[in-house]
């Protein structure tokens, strides 16, 4: 691929300065990619209804085709044309979280090109919380496709110098707007069938959905050890958020994981391998190690969402060769953050 040259703008998050909202603006109305920040994590963002632009996002992230992007909208009025009917569910999700990290599958028009949804009959759409992001799409006058703005296989960007590091030269312009919030991706909720189905948990937990909803489920191959069921969501079959080190998850109480995590932490020094653990602040005082990072507090399980992928991406700075990992429980944002440690780790819990 020709390298691009990669403009990159600093932009305040919370009051963005609307000439620079309007260059980029002009970028995604002339078919280019721009990454932008979201609530989230980044995006790559470009023209949702022009093919060759959306297929540029595709080949600046290696992106397998037939991995579906989602949609971002600024208004609930843009959903006109895109989708066929708006569920009733749809009204009442889209009035508590948006905008917000909760991405809903709709049955999709023929508006949207083909290459959005990997040919198929429904589309995900989003409206990110984020005033860039809001800006961005209001000012380019279009839904944005966008996927995180990763090399895909590596963790989500949830910082500019991710992106960076990740997409120089390969897209149009990189937005700088400082760290994401949440800093797992959205929850991506199908409600094109009976019962609404999380495909992705993520921001917005099955506990906030139930508030408003009688009945949610979750997908079953998001448990992942089911290795012979298909995904709803194409995405969630690929190896994803993977760091370039090897990594096990330890799983049980606190005195457990402390214990079983300084047993293997030998275990792998004795093979002579270079080993990073990623403790929590309640844990990271009782072990010896050179290679330890604080990925947040358990107390806090939104800080750990907030720093995981970051935490992926120094470990992989630092070159270590296995990352020992603590498991959080398995409630609230501790589902999508399991998820996404699950992945990395390609399933391996002690
Ligand atoms: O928070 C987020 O959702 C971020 C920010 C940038 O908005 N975006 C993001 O996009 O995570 P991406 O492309 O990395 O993940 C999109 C997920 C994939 O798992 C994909 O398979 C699923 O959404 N998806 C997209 N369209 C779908 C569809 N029609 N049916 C089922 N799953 C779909
Ligand atoms: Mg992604």
């Amino acid at each position: 691929m020709k390298e691009k040259s990669t403009n990159i703008l600093s932009i305040d998050p919370f009051y963005p300065e609307i000439d620079k909202i309007m260059e980029a603006a002009e970028i995604i109305k002339n078919g280019g990619t721009v990454a932008f920040p979201t609530e989230t994590v980044y995006g790559l963002g470009a023209n949702a209804l022009e093919e060759a632009a959306v297929k540029s996002i595709y080949l600046a992230k290696g992106r397998p085709q037939d991995n579906p992007l989602i949609v971002h909208i600024s208004s609930i009025s843009q959903l006109e044309g895109l989708v066929e009917a708006i569920p009733q569910q749809a009204y009442i999700l889209m009035e508590k979280f948006w905008p917000g990290p909760l991405t809903l599958i709709f049955r999709r028009t023929n508006k949207i090109p083909d290459i959005i949804t990997g040919g198929l009959s429904t589309v995900a759409i989003r409206m990110p919380n984020h005033n860039i992001a809001l800006e961005l799409i209001r000012y380019s006058k279009l839904p944005i496709a966008a996927p995180s703005a990763n090399t895909s296989g590596k963790p989500s960007p949830t910082n500019s110098s991710h992106v960076i590091h990740d997409l120089s030269g390969k897209i149009d312009m990189i937005i700088d707007g400082g760290s994401t919030g949440v800093g797992l991706e959205s929850t991506v909720l199908d409600i094109s069938g009976d019962v609404p189905t999380i495909l992705r948990p993520g921001g917005i937990t099955i506990e906030d959905l139930l508030t408003v909803l009688p009945k949610v489920e979750y997908d079953k191959a998001i448990e992942m050890t089911n290795t012979n069921i298909i995904p709803k969501s194409p995405g969630q079959k690929y190896k994803h958020y993977s760091p370039d080190a090897k990594m096990v998850i330890v799983r049980g109480n606190i005195e457990k994981i402390i214990q079983r995590t300084t047993e293997l932490c030998r275990e792998y020094e004795a093979l002579g391998m270079n080993v990073g653990i990623m403790a929590t602040k309640q844990t990271y005082e009782k072990y010896q190690n050179n290679n330890i990072l604080i990925v947040g507090d358990r107390e806090l399980p939104e800080t750990i969402a907030a720093n995981l992928f970051n935490v992926l991406r120094e470990f992989d700075k630092i070159k270590v060769d296995i990352i020992i990992a603590e498991a959080v429980e398995e409630k609230g944002i501790g589902k999508a953050i399991m998820n996404r440690m699950k992945k990395a780790a390609g399933g391996k819990i002690i």
